[in-house]
């Protein structure tokens, strides 16, 4: 195909690539593991009884769990890049700033909702009943409600750009879905957890 130059049989993504079925995999897996153990954990504390008791123990041991899961989905993203095809159209010098500026902007999101957060905060603290004295609204929450996720996105976009691979640019998009399908199930969720304190605290008020 003379429009695509120098790509193999004319393919922008090769899909017979084994590499792209475990790196959409990998992606899928990450917040459908959490959401599953952070629910468990809430409705039945298997964390937290496997810690002995200890909460903030079993929320550590969780929040190493998916830091670790994501460094690898990342290193399968980035492996499953290098088996794609590149495109032209991708390795210019205007790509190549976009994806510097969009993965710089990414981390900046993601690592300072990390800081403003704590680690209890970002990796679902919640759920293990360690809740935020108040909501956060400072940087990077004044930008948007879900910093990680839109943060993480970017990052994957930029790489995609960086690597010039359209692959990457349809596995970003499937990043993007698992985020706001987790959304739909953790923003309810975690409105729920805050709105049940709220009703205990003004019972024990009553109380006393
Ligand atoms: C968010 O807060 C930062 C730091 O306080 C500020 O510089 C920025 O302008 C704010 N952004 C918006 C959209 O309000």
């Amino acid at each position: 195909m003379s429009f695509l130059p120098g790509l193999k049989n004319g393919e922008v993504i090769d899909f017979s690539q084994r590499s792209l079925i475990v790196a959409a995999a990998s992606i899928a897996f990450n917040p459908i593991f959490w959401n599953t153990v952070a629910r468990q954990e809430y409705h039945s504390k298997v964390l937290t009884k496997l810690f002995r008791g200890n909460s903030k123990l079993g929320c550590y041991a969780l929040a190493i769990t998916i830091f670790l899961l994501g460094i690898f989905r990342d290193s399968l993203y980035e492996r499953a890049l290098r088996d794609q095809p590149t495109h032209p159209f991708f390795t210019g010098a205007v790509s190549n700033f976009a994806a510097i500026v969009l993965f710089i902007a990414g981390n900046v999101l993601v690592l300072s909702s990390m800081w403003a957060l704590g680690v209890t905060g970002t990796y679902l603290g919640d759920y293990f009943g360690i809740l935020m004295d108040q909501r956060v609204t400072s940087f990077p929450f004044n930008v948007t409600d879900a910093p990680m996720y839109y943060g993480s996105t970017l990052s994957f976009l930029g790489t995609a750009l960086w690597f010039g691979k359209p692959a990457g640019l349809l596995l970003t998009v499937e990043v993007l879905a698992v985020y706001l399908i987790a959304l739909r199930f953790e923003d309810p969720f975690t409105a729920e957890i805050y709105v049940r304190r709220e009703h205990e605290q003004k019972a024990a008020k009553k109380a006393t």
